[in-house]
């Protein structure tokens, strides 16, 4: 007889993003002529830019003649890519890499979700909370936590609380923990960690042999120079961070997918026999047997943000939805509410008015101005009282949002 794997009766009813999806569609359903925003999940809403798809126009007629034609692909991405991400966004800040210590996916969340496959079993984890959700959810699945306890946290997993009280920068953790997740900067919070926070967690990962697992999707955000856009700009990360990057946010790929890991060969864990093995070696056996390779169309849209005109382009569209972050952040500001986030990356973090709580605030807000966000609650228990706007609207949704808080009675 087949049995399920119970770890996935832990999890809490839908995820998150699922959850808003059904609310707003049984909205939806019963006022069809509702003039509905969509500034909950953190989906890009512009085209890609030109320079990708003429690349994948291309990689598409490549592939319709027989001496270009291409099938399978190195599983860890086509040197033309790895070697222009290498160069771009580590080598031009004196960061060096080898080609195989990079893997290109179909994604971040998919390599946050899958990468905890290759660490011990009873191995602890710790996360900020609030979090995204895929780090937390894919250990539940794992068997790496208990069960959900009444304070809306897992047993066994170690919360590390970021509120405006900390200024979103968490405290170290008092118990011993053997893999940490970060976000910078940070989903769902829209805050970062600067050079100094983050040295400090470089120092504590080498000093307790932890294993920072460093997702950096919206580094192409980052504004301020203090904020390190990898985090291997910090001495010493090459030997306790796995880093993880993406396209979605940096160049519209939500739907197109890519992103990549930098696994150092230089971050090891310990095997039963107490001998360190590389992860890299581990990720590479792990890529290699469950994954074919993000596709050559693909692949070739991602290389191209890489050229003169592609870092133009790309620069551009991250500034558009900057621009509409500013606008919700001053909008927001000027109705009264307390906003975080918003300068180096594309969330907005507010707090509700009068602490009403997180669900409350969204069905407030779908139903009043049918504006649909993503409650803070749904990202950990810290997030409660707090809600999540994305910039990554229209420039007139977003400016015709904006005007509707004008108009909430709080
Ligand atoms: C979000 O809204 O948090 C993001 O869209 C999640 C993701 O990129 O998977």
């Amino acid at each position: 007889m087949a049995t399920i794997n119970d770890n996935y009766l832990k999890l809490q009813g839908s995820y998150l993003f699922a959850e808003i999806a059904r609310r707003v569609a049984a909205y939806k359903e019963a006022n069809p002529d509702a003039d509905i925003i969509r500034l909950g999940i953190g989906d890009v809403t512009q085209p890609l830019p030109a320079v990708c798809i003429e690349a994948m126009h291309k990689a598409v007629d490549e592939m319709a003649h027989k001496e270009t034609f291409r099938g399978y692909g190195p599983e860890q991405g086509y040197s033309f890519l790895t070697e222009a991400i290498l160069r771009n966004n580590y080598e031009k800040k004196g960061i060096h890499f080898g080609t195989d210590e990079i893997f290109v996916s179909d994604g971040s969340k998919s390599d946050t979700g899958n990468i905890q496959e290759i660490f011990g079993a009873a191995d602890k984890i710790a996360i900020t909370d609030p979090v995204y959700p895929v780090y937390l959810d894919t250990n539940v699945m794992a068997g790496r936590t208990g069960t959900m306890q009444e304070d809306g946290h897992y047993a066994g997993v170690t919360y590390l609380p970021c509120s405006a009280e900390n200024n979103f920068a968490p405290a170290l953790p008092k118990e011993r923990v053997d893999i940490l997740y970060l976000c910078c900067p940070n989903n769902p919070t829209g805050t970062t960690l600067n050079r100094t926070e983050l040295t400090k967690w470089v120092n504590w990962a080498k000093e307790n042999d932890v294993v920072i697992l460093f997702d950096a999707a919206y580094a192409a955000y980052i504004t301020e120079d203090d904020v390190p856009t990898t985090i291997y700009e910090i001495p010493g990360a090459k030997d306790v961070a796995i880093e993880f990057r993406s396209f979605s946010k940096t160049a519209g790929f939500t739907g197109t997918r890519c992103g990549y890991t930098i696994i150092p060969h230089n971050v090891t864990g310990k095997a039963a026999d107490g001998s360190r093995v590389e992860y890299n070696k581990l990720w590479n056996r792990r890529h290699t047997t469950k994954f074919n390779g993000t596709a050559y169309i693909v692949q070739r849209g991602a290389a191209a943000i890489y050229t003169e005109e592609g870092q133009k382009q790309v620069k551009e569209l991250v500034g558009y939805y900057l621009e509409n972050a500013r606008i919700i952040r001053e909008g927001l500001q000027a109705a009264g509410l307390e906003v975080y986030g918003g300068i180096n990356a594309p969330y907005i973090w507010l707090k509700t008015p009068n602490n009403m709580p997180s669900w409350d605030f969204f069905d407030k807000l779908l139903k009043e101005v049918n504006i649909v966000g993503t409650p803070g609650v749904g990202f950990g228990p810290c997030g409660e009282g707090y809600f999540r706007l994305t910039s990554f609207g229209d420039r007139e949704d977003t400016k015709r949002a904006v005007a509707r808080f004008q108009n909430l009675k709080f």
